[in-house]
């Protein structure tokens, strides 16, 4: 049998909200993304994965969807997806879409519906009545993930339904054999119109195992014993695959499985739950300080990565993502952008699966300076926003708090040149600002500088699918200390060794690698050289062919 596309593959996300807006009313769209295919295409990029663009009030940026079988129609029609299609086919390239099927949006006829307890909808969603007598207490003490309770109340009916994110996004019933094949004639409806596959939206908690209060006090995802990983969740995503992948041979399937472990992820690709899926463990060893981000630890953040390179068969490598903050400022520097931008870019682009790179990544894009969380347009930042103002903090915690958490740093608009709008737009009043930045990090700068980081990013991506050991080869681990990273990557006697100084001081190779060498076939210093220095600069990093 063919070996998946997803094998050889580097895989790009678009937030399209903010990639490129074709009609001038400050909002990404389809036609937009499609003026922008040849870019991809030159990049390297073989998948393209679209975050959201379905029908949708928005509340959450498309991730509260009102009908799955229509287009958001500030991003288009059906036509102009169809077109999409056929655009990218015309390219050899792939679209996988973004399965948003743990929730629905309030304003999503199904959920409309529901609130007539006598309506069979009633039961696509999870309904319950309140603990007390009088019913005016939840059922139980679960926590949304965007905070606050995950129950609302009902008047009219006296129940509560719930809600793992917003409000606005009730949870569907997969205990409901109808809402099954409600997700399944979704599934088959794009996959038999070409699209590749799917990314999975929060898709280890979409069956609730019981309903019993959930332990601790963190005032966040409370509950999750009850839900995440549930055995019913593992038999439902098999029949997705038992009643529709089957019958599509290439396809793919990743998973967004927040709390995941090695062993637990592997067993879903075994089980063929999942092509593969996304953990999270890399992004705690900085970001989740409260207040102000933390220095990043470089040795638990590789260890965090090398976990599930060892462990698991298929990874899906990332480092940003539309709800991550930007990856220069973060796991790099700002002292040595272009290096420590560079670094990264070896780093992901050299592990073993399929990585995945977020709009912007390849260019450098920044979190927004000096950001202000009072306007922001994250719904997460909303809610927090009002949870805080209930306890005494000064303004200024409070806004370092937000600001942290906001999801906006990595939505500002694509910075394609230094025009209007950063050529995002024709219009200059787009939904978000853009970045002011632009004038300095864009697409048309970076294009004829062959020094550039978006040079670096085309060049390494057509050398990982050139290699075959940079794709097909094992992982293998080589053990070293603080700022340093180094691996191998083993495919029968070849042999390529990666080695990146993550760190703004120079480090000199332990004595346990100062006699690897070999050629240096890639790096990101005009003159790397492992023969004549045991030092590695500043965000030094180089591949070495070991021959
Ligand atoms: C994960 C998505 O990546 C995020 O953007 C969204 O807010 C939540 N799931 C809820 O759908």
């Amino acid at each position: 049998m063919k070996k998946p596309t997803w094998t050889n593959a580097v895989v790009y996300q678009i937030y399209p909200r903010s990639f490129c807006d074709s009609n001038g009313d400050g909002i990404g769209d389809i036609p937009g993304i499609i003026s922008k295919l040849d870019y991809l295409k030159d990049l390297g990029i073989k998948i393209i994965w679209l975050s959201p663009i379905y029908k949708s009030p928005q509340f959450d940026l498309g991730y509260d969807i009102s009908d799955y079988y229509e287009i958001n129609p500030e991003y288009g029609t059906m036509e102009d997806f169809d077109r999409l299609l056929e655009e990218a086919k015309k390219r050899d390239l792939r679209i996988v879409m973004d399965l948003v099927a743990n929730h629905t949006s309030n304003q999503h006829p199904w959920f409309l519906a529901s609130l007539d307890p006598s309506s069979p909808y009633h039961d696509y969603y999870i309904w319950k009545k309140g603990k007390d007598s009088n019913g005016k207490k939840p059922p139980n003490n679960w926590t949304s993930n965007f905070s606050g309770s995950a129950w609302t109340y009902v008047k009219e009916i006296d129940e509560w339904y719930l809600h793992l994110f917003a409000k606005e996004q009730p949870d569907l019933n997969w205990h409901n054999p109808k809402v099954v094949e409600e997700i399944e004639k979704i599934i088959d409806f794009y996959l038999s119109k070409g699209v590749y596959g799917f990314r999975c939206d929060v898709i280890t908690q979409i069956y609730k195992e019981s309903y019993e209060d959930g332990k601790g006090h963190f005032p966040i995802g409370r509950g999750g014993e009850h839900y995440l990983l549930s055995e019913g969740n593992h038999r439902c995503l098999r029949k997705l695959y038992d009643d529709v992948y089957v019958r599509y041979e290439d396809h793919l399937v990743v998973g967004e499985t927040s709390g995941v472990t090695p062993a637990q992820g592997e067993a879903m690709i075994k089980n063929k739950e999942l092509d593969m899926f996304f953990e999270f463990d890399h992004i705690l060893h900085d970001s989740y300080s409260l207040v102000w981000p933390k220095k990043l630890n470089v040795e638990g953040f590789k260890n965090a990565i090398f976990n599930f390179q060892k462990n698991v068969s298929w990874n899906a490598p990332y480092l940003e993502n539309h709800d991550q903050r930007r990856s220069i400022p973060r796991y790099g520097s700002e002292k040595y952008p272009l290096e420590s931008g560079k670094a990264l870019a070896m780093f992901l682009l050299c592990l073993k699966g399929t990585p995945f790179i977020y709009q912007g990544q390849e260019i450098g894009m920044r979190n927004i300076p000096n950001n202000n969380p009072r306007k922001s347009k994250d719904v997460c930042i909303k809610m927090l926003y009002n949870i805080l103002d209930r306890f005494p903090l000064l303004p200024a915690i409070k806004r370092k708090i937000l600001n942290q958490h906001d999801r906006d740093h990595a939505r500002t608009p694509m910075q394609w040149d230094d025009s209007v709008s950063a050529g995002f737009s024709s219009s200059d009043k787009t939904w978000l600002d853009v970045n002011p930045n632009y004038k300095q990090i864009n697409v048309a700068i970076q294009q004829d500088d062959p020094n550039s980081l978006l040079s670096f990013y085309k060049k390494l991506i057509h050398l990982r699918q050139q290699e075959e050991v940079l794709h097909e080869g094992e992982f293998a681990e080589v053990p070293t200390k603080g700022s340093l990273i180094c691996y191998r990557r083993v495919l029968s006697q070849k042999s390529m060794l990666i080695l990146i100084n993550l760190s703004e001081k120079t480090h000199t190779r332990p004595a346990s690698l100062s006699k690897i060498c070999g050629k240096v076939v890639f790096s990101n210093y005009p003159d790397s050289d492992c023969t004549s220095s045991l030092d590695l600069r500043p965000y030094e990093a180089m591949l070495i062919d070991l021959e």
